[in-house]
């Protein structure tokens, strides 16, 4: 009696680990390939500057026409007293100066917010909150995450959901009308 039981357990508790295993590991591993970024872009040393003080909006800022620059591109990294000269010996320095603004060549940079073509979505609505209510929070971070990328729709798997959007719409009393985030 007391053998049968057993045998009874063990294909059970081996069926669950192998669902547990193939649920957390194999299946994200199968559905996001993970890709690094084009440079390793540190905020943290960018914050921290001894002979210049950077502030968020020094990169990402708002044109004088509303819409958002969201990441500074080549002539802003180039600028004077930045990477016009070498500051550092780090390779990631050396990677942007030679490979980029050398040979003007725009930074592949991914967006872990990007969001399907059918999502309409302005930063100038959203300026009054913080940059991390809705992005991961790498203002200090020494190193940018992975991203990672669903093969089959190729969106970013750290995009916001419909669902959190809405849930801040309502809260704050924007319309959730369909149109006004699909158009
Ligand atoms: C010297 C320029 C610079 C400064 C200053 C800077 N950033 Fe960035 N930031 C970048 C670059 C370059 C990236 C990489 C672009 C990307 O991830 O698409 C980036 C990416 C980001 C992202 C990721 C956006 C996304 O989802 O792809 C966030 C969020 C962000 N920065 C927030 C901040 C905050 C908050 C501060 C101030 C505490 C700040 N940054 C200061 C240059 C800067
Ligand atoms: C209310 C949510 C929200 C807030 C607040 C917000 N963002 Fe975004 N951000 C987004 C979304 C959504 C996208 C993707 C837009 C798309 O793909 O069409 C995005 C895209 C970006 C990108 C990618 C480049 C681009 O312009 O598409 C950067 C860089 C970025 N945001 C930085 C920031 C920074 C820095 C702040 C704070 C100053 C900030 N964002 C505040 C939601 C937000
Ligand atoms: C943290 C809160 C918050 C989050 C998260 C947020 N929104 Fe908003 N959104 C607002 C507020 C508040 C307004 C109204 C701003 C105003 O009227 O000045 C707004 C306005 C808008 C508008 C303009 C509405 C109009 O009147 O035309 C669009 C489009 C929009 N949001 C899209 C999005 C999308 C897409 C997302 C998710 C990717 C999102 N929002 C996430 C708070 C948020
Ligand atoms: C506040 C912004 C917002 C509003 C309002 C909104 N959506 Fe969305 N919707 C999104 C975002 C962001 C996505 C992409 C992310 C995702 O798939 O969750 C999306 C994705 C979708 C998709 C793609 C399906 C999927 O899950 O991939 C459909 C269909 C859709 N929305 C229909 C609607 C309809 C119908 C309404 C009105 C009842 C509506 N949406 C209102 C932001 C919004």
């Amino acid at each position: 009696m007391a053998k049968k039981k057993k045998d009874g357990i063990l294909p059970f508790v081996l069926g669950v680990i192998a669902i547990l295993i193939l649920g957390w590991w194999i299946f994200p591993h199968i559905i996001f390939s993970e890709q690094e970024q084009p440079v390793h872009f540190n905020h943290d040393q960018h914050m921290n500057l001894e002979e210049q003080e950077l502030k968020c909006r020094d990169c990402h800022f708002f044109r004088n026409d509303g819409t958002f620059n969201g990441r500074p591109d080549n002539e802003l990294c180039a600028g004077s007293g930045c990477h016009d000269e070498m500051q550092t010996e780090t390779a990631a320095e050396s990677k942007l100066v030679n490979q980029y603004l050398e040979k003007n060549r725009t930074i592949p940079w991914k967006s872990y917010q990007k969001q399907p073509d059918n999502v309409y979505f302005s930063h100038i609505y959203h300026k009054k909150f913080d940059c991390s209510s809705c992005h991961l929070d790498l203002g200090y971070s020494e190193k940018l995450p992975s991203y990672h990328e669903n093969r089959i729709t190729g969106y970013s798997k750290q995009t916001m959901k419909m669902h959190e959007c809405e849930r801040c719409h309502a809260q704050e009393g924007a319309s959730n009308a369909c149109f006004i985030c699909h158009k």
